[in-house]
């Protein structure tokens, strides 16, 4: 019995030596010392001994168990420890290694051009207003003097909203100027950017949605002229101090005087060229004189207070002022045009 017991020991051990992991020791484990194990086993036997023989053959039989649990045990930390070694390798993080860089955004050109109109008239102490896309048609139209029979008002130009014509979709911020006026009191200086929308065809110069920046000052003895200073202002801060303006009279029926504003062609001064198609100057904005009747409108006194307002298309800005040639790069949004400003 000795002898077997002595066999178990080397066995065993050596067993647990060769084990490769931590599933093999456990299997090693319930085949030597488990409730059915061979170790087990043998001591189970032990009632068959004589007295004398018992505690002899009891005390090696203790001996094999804890040189097997000793082993057990040192084996585990082993292979536990080469399999940490082993994870950490197979997961190693070069803290070194240069990382992707992430892509960083750039601001859309229109956002620039806005970003530094809005920062021009901020300066002149200007307010900066927002208002609703989906606009009453009694804003957008009737309450700046448009008659019902005005052809901007036909539903070929204007997106309605309501089957009563009442609700639209804004076809030009210039109600921000009611908006403004029923809502302050003189004087007033209020911006008021936007989206608007008409409809349009797309093609290089036209889109159903586009944006405008709306101006509008009230005061008493607001004239002509301060339109012209802040409007030059505007425009030497954006296209450099020898830029020219020059107003040319139009029709807009929420002001009186109308002007159209343009600037001198940066390109050929004047002469006239291909960028300004032989003009010598570009439209620039629509402007003029607050009408009495819109002043009256909102209840102001006309004959105490005057304004001047003025409507700008950004789009045509930010394409100037960037030299984009088509009005669709601007909305597309391709990375290889925008990666550009
Ligand atoms: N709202 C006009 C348009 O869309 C532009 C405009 C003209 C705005 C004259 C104004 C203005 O404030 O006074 O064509």
């Amino acid at each position: 019995m000795k002898e077997q017991l002595e066999q178990i020991r080397l066995q065993a051990l050596a067993a647990m030596d060769g084990a490769n992991d931590a599933a093999e020791l456990d299997a090693l484990r319930v085949k030597f010392l488990g409730k059915k194990g061979e170790l087990t086993a043998m001591l189970k036997q032990m009632g068959k001994l004589s007295p004398e023989e018992r505690p002899i053959m009891g005390q090696v039989a203790n001996s094999v168990r804890a040189d097997l649990e000793a082993k057990l045990e040192e084996r585990k930390s082993a292979l536990d420890a080469a399999a940490m070694d082993a994870k950490l390798k197979a997961e190693k993080l070069d803290v070194t290694i240069p990382g992707n860089p992430v892509k960083l955004g750039y601001k859309h050109p229109m956002n620039k051009a806005l970003d530094e109109a809005v920062e021009i008239f901020i300066n002149m102490g200007f307010t900066i207003l927002e208002g609703p896309e989906i606009e009453l048609a009694d804003y957008n139209f009737t309450r700046l003097n448009t008659e019902e029979n005005h052809p901007a008002r036909d539903h070929s130009d204007t997106f309605y909203i309501t089957e009563d014509d009442s609700v639209l979709l804004r076809t030009q911020t210039s109600p921000m100027q009611i908006r403004a006026m029923d809502e302050m009191k003189p004087p007033i200086r209020v911006l008021a950017p936007g989206r608007v929308f008409r409809k349009d065809e797309v093609d290089a110069t036209h889109s159903p949605m586009f944006h405008q920046i709306e101006g509008l000052v009230v005061d008493e003895g607001i004239t002509m002229a301060d339109l012209k200073g802040t409007l030059e202002l505007l425009v030497k801060k954006l296209y450099g101090e020898d830029s020219v303006i020059r107003l040319r009279p139009h029709h807009f029926p929420f002001t009186e005087p109308s002007c159209e504003v343009d600037i001198q062609c940066f390109k050929c001064h004047g002469e006239g060229c291909s960028t300004c198609k032989g003009e010598g100057w570009i439209e620039l904005l629509g402007a003029g004189m607050v009408h009495p009747k819109v002043l009256e409108g909102c209840g102001i006194d006309p004959d105490k207070y005057s304004g001047f307002a003025f409507g700008i298309g950004l789009e045509r800005m930010a394409m100037r002022r960037f030299q984009i040639s088509d009005l669709r790069l601007i909305f597309e949004n391709d990375i290889r045009f925008l990666s550009q400003f």
